[in-house]
């Protein structure tokens, strides 16, 4: 919050912003929630909006956009090549990176593609505090691995450390000694690392990692999806950022970097995605792909009123009383699971509120996927929709075998500036219910089971038939309430 306090001292977190446009949302009965889950193959991905109360599976592309927003998108210049559109989005980018190459993508995952397919030769490792799904797909897909150098802490689902996303120095210069710079494609720094709970990386972090890539003629790529929430971060944890303004806050992290790449479905609360740089080889290498997946070079698969409705989500970006308003509502939502002690991600992050479903599930095994049986257990319990983050997000390993992931998060997403303290308190009073009776819950399995990227379409059973207990208990202790 920015700069108000309550006389009850109470630590409410306050919008800054009014409604002025409204959706309609359903709240159905718990035995119509079951019967959806079932429907879904027990996959939050597979649920239909229309039996969703609350949608908070992510917060890409599902952002409120501002009155200056939606003016701007009735001003897009409409053309294939060389529309103005395209070169207002390239000054705001220009202007606020300070970095002189702009190339237009249609969503992250395309800029991973373009960025993978022109740096990532068969063998070569990429070095990252942590990876994405999707930035790990396109690595491994280019015949790359990954090598992972977050801090110890970092996975630690309890902890007051302000930055758990920085990347362990000392792992680093392991990792860099033991592979060897020519087989290094890149190193990487995810902001609001996402799979470990939205967690921040540090400047002094980023200054550190950026001279040692340079020191080893190594390119340093910067996720910078999630650079919203890092910027607020950066500004209130770090004491040496209080007084300095967004924008030179993100000029800085810009220059340490050679590559920076984003999801404008979460950075800029529009839809679509970018990729920055100022060496010109790396562009012109990097140009030559844009075409051929995205579109031509002034849209890149974007329509022109999204390029002007991320133009000025970008400007406001820069905004603190913008940016402050997911981490006040995550840190809400962390704070009232505290009070019944549902074990959640500390401190809280950006993004959404991450509930440790290791703890809460402590009694499925990691096989079962205990992050995907509780994620579908919220919706049975509260009609609110969150993501699996666990082992169920991972990719097998190429012999077949599970891999179990670090961390078992159900992440409860929190959209920009789209739902109300009310809405946030329902969730948790939810979540507050299923955790006094998280026994209930049991595992999963799959009945079909894709390749490549299995969360999003796979469908599993539940095993045994805890969900119909689970809805049977929800109704004797609400009574008629949906
Ligand atoms: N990098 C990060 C850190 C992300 O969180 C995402 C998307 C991407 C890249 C890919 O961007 O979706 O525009 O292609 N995260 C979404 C999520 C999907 O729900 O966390 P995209």
């Amino acid at each position: 919050m920015s700069n108000v306090k309550f006389m009850s001292g109470e630590n409410i977190p306050l919008e800054m912003h009014k409604v002025r446009m409204v959706q309609k949302v359903n709240l159905i009965p718990v035995e119509d929630r079951l019967e959806a889950m079932q429907d879904a193959g027990f996959n939050t991905f597979l649920l239909q909006n229309r039996d969703v109360f609350m949608d908070m599976l992510t917060d890409s592309g599902v952002n409120a956009m501002s009155q200056n927003q939606y003016a701007a998108m009735m001003q897009a210049d409409d053309s294939y090549a060389g529309s103005e559109t395209y070169y207002r989005l390239e000054a705001v980018l220009q202007d606020i990176f300070a970095m002189k190459y702009f190339l237009p993508a249609h969503q992250g995952r395309a800029c991973e593609n373009i960025i993978a397919q022109t740096l990532v030769k068969p063998g070569q490792a990429t070095i990252m505090n942590y990876h994405f799904t999707t930035t790990k797909a396109h690595i491994t897909l280019n015949g790359g691995s990954v090598e992972e150098i977050l801090t110890d802490e970092g996975f630690k689902i309890k902890s007051d450390v302000p930055f758990k996303g920085d990347i362990d120095i000392d792992k680093l210069k392991e990792c860099i000694n033991r592979i060897g710079t020519e087989n290094i494609a890149f190193v990487r720094i995810e902001a609001g690392t996402n799979l470990i709970g939205g967690q921040p990386v540090s400047m002094g972090n980023m200054r550190e990692v950026s001279k040692i890539c340079r020191d080893k003629g190594l390119k340093l790529v910067f996720d910078a999806s999630l650079l919203g929430d890092n910027l607020y971060f950066i500004k209130v944890r770090d004491a040496a950022y209080k007084d300095v303004n967004i924008k030179d806050i993100t000029r800085e992290i810009a220059s340490l970097m050679d590559v920076v790449y984003f999801s404008a479905r979460k950075l800029g609360s529009a839809r679509g995605g970018g990729i920055l740089c100022s060496d010109e080889q790396l562009y012109l290498k990097m140009r030559e792909l844009v075409p051929l997946y995205e579109g031509f070079l002034t849209y890149g698969g974007m329509s022109v009123r999204e390029m002007e409705a991320l133009a000025v989500g970008l400007q406001e970006t820069m905004d603190f009383d913008v940016i402050n308003q997911t981490p006040i509502i995550v840190e809400a939502l962390c704070n009232e699971l505290l009070k019944h002690d549902v074990p959640v991600v500390t401190p809280p992050g950006g993004l959404g509120c991450h509930v440790d479903a290791m703890e809460f599930c402590a009694h499925i095994p990691q096989t079962q996927y205990p992050a995907g049986a509780l994620a579908a257990s919220i919706y049975i319990a509260s009609g609110v929709r969150c993501m699996e983050r666990g082992t169920l997000s991972e990719q097998r390993n190429e012999d077949g075998s599970e891999r179990l992931a670090e961390m078992e998060l159900a992440r409860i997403a929190v959209p920009r500036r789209v739902f109300t303290l009310s809405q946030v308190k329902y969730t948790a009073d939810r979540i507050n219910w299923l955790y006094k009776n998280r026994g209930l819950i049991g595992g999963l399995e799959f009945v079909e089971e894709p390749k490549m990227l299995r969360f999003f379409f796979g469908r599993l059973k539940p095993i045994g038939n805890w969900p119909e207990v689970l809805a049977k208990k929800f109704r004797e202790d609400f009574g008629d309430s949906l």
